[in-house]
Order: structure tokens, then C-alpha cells, then sequence
């Protein structure tokens, strides 16, 4: 297929899958030599399958959540029963096929972001993986002091994945060799549930509104001539967290004109 078309998706091999809840999955492909993106940017995934009695490509947007240096490259990826692409998908083993898309693009990178002090990152659900991706790479710590993810999910079995990612960030040999092995004390994780018992319970906008999130915070509440924030989680999350970003006084970027905060909305949903 790509003989033919430049732009066509490329096959590649899978590499590792993990289920983490009957929800929730990640999986590893192989990256193209010629495959560019920027941490925190997104890519058409998919598997051929049957749609109105003919066989074709069904295609999904998906963050990378592997940073841009990675040889391979990391998806992150909830399962819909009846979803067209997820529920084949959720069925993947390692050596099986899957379509790569060829044009990476998105707004969650450091270009759209004007310099600043610490970088905020407000993630709900499967939303948390263009930040697997950025908190991996080197020039999120050269731009930034201090890295706050927040990650929100219904329960906590759900908190999982954010809790690997950001062990494995804090312990990335290739930052650790830039910027010492202390470096992980600059990424700040606060995960919190709504659904069920935990140490910090409620939507991350309550906590906002609230005040009680600035407690768990290094520095309090956001200050928009030092903070900057990213968004990624389902539509009514990331609006939400926009209106508060905008209260705060922080205007929001984009790639063409960097700003204070940048948004995009978990895809797959
Ligand atoms: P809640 O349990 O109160 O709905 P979902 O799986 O629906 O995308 O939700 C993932 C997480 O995002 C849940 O913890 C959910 O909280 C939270 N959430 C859903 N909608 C919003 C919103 N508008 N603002 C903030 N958090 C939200």
C-alpha cells in the first residue's frame, strides 16, 4: 500500500501490549526511520477492518506517549466495546500489524508554550499519555523549573499507567545523565480519583476552585506571569479546565502564536 502512496499509513509491527484495567491498554510499535514528531503530538493508528461490506483502513487519532528521541513508539489507548477501531484493536498481540499514520502534528508541545517557571499538566483518563510523552523529554526540564501532572481517573486501579510513566520518567537514564539523578524531584505527580476512596478525591477543577490542590503544590496556587498548562482529557474536562486557566488570568496558545496554556482533547472516547 505505501508503494503506491506517499501518504498512506505505513504497517508496523507490534511490540509489546499491556492491559492495565478491562478499560485501558497500551501497546508498542516499531517507528519508521523517516517517522519525526514533536513530544506530545498525535498520529493516526489503525487495523483494516470491515466497514458498510468493505474492507478498508480504520484510522484513529492517538497521542504518542513515548517522548521524540524513542526508537519505538508508545500508545496508550482505552477499549470501547463497540467501538470500531478499539474493540479490534484491544485484541492486538505482539508481532501482530497495525497502520501508522505519516503526519505527527498537535498542540501540546513546548513551542506553543512562552517561557516560564513551572508547567502545569492536567490530564483525566487516557488524556494522561501526550504527557508520558513530554515529561520524557529533556527540553520540557531545560524550559521548565518544576513539571506538575495531574492525573484524574474514576478509580484508582485506573491511576496506573500515570504511576509507571512517572516512575519511568524519574528514573529515564537520558535525563538522568542531562540533568543529574535528582532530577526526578522536578516532576510533581498528584493523582486523584472521584469515584472512590483516596487520598486526594474530586475532579482536578473542584480541587482547583476549592484551593484544595494548591496544598499539594510546590509554590500554590498558578500565578500567570511564571505558570504555564497544558490540558488533555475528555471534551467537557478540557473546557472546563480552560474557562479556569482563563480566570487565572493565563491566555491560551498555539503552535502559530505560543501562549500560556495549550489544550487538546483526549481522542479516542
Ligand atoms: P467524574 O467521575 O466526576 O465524572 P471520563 O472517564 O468520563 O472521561 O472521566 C475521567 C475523569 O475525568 C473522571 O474522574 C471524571 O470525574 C473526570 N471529569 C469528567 N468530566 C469532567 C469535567 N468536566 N471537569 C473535570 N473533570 C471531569
Amino acid at each position: 500500500m505505501a508503494k503506491d502512496n506517499p501518504n498512506a499509513p505505513t504497517s508496523e509491527e507490534v511490540l509489546a501490549v499491556k492491559h492495565f484495567t478491562d478499560k485501558t491498554f497500551s501497546f508498542s510499535l516499531t517507528r519508521p526511520a523517516s517517522f519525526r514528531f514533536r513530544s506530545g503530538e498525535f498520529i493516526m493508528i489503525g487495523l483494516m477492518g470491515e466497514m458498510k461490506g468493505r474492507v478498508k483502513p480504520i484510522l484513529r487519532a492517538y497521542s504518542i506517549a513515548s517522548p521524540s528521541w524513542d526508537e519505538k513508539l508508545d500508545f496508550y489507548s482505552i477499549k470501547v466495546p463497540d467501538g470500531p477501531l478499539t474493540s479490534m484493536l484491544q485484541n492486538i498481540k505482539v508481532g501482530d500489524k497495525v497502520l501508522l499514520g505519516r503526519k505527527p502534528t498537535g498542540t501540546l508541545v513546548c513551542d506553543a508554550l512562552l517561557p516560564g517557571k513551572r508547567l502545569f499538566l492536567f490530564s483525566t483518563g487516557t488524556g494522561i499519555a501526550p504527557f508520558a510523552s513530554l515529561t520524557r523529554d529533556p527540553e520540557v526540564y531545560e524550559k521548565f523549573d518544576q513539571v506538575i501532572l495531574t492525573h484524574t481517573c474514576r478509580t484508582v486501579a485506573e491511576l496506573k499507567y500515570g504511576y509507571e510513566r512517572v516512575e519511568a520518567a524519574r528514573n529515564d537514564p537520558l535525563l538522568c545523565d542531562i540533568f543529574g539523578p535528582d532530577f526526578g524531584r522536578r516532576l510533581f505527580h498528584i493523582p486523584t480519583v472521584t469515584r472512590e476512596d483516596f487520598t486526594l478525591k474530586g475532579r482536578i477543577t473542584d480541587l482547583m476552585e476549592s484551593g484544595e490542590l494548591w496544598a499539594h503544590v510546590p509554590g500554590g496556587a498558578i500565578d500567570p506571569e511564571h505558570d504555564r498548562a497544558m490540558i488533555c482529557g475528555s471534551m467537557g474536562m478540557t473546557l472546563d479546565t480552560k474557562a479556569l486557566m482563563e480566570t487565572y488570568g493565563l491566555d491560551e496558545g498555539s503552535v502559530s502564536r505560543p501562549g500560556k496554556f495549550v489544550i487538546e482533547k483526549a481522542f479516542v472516547g
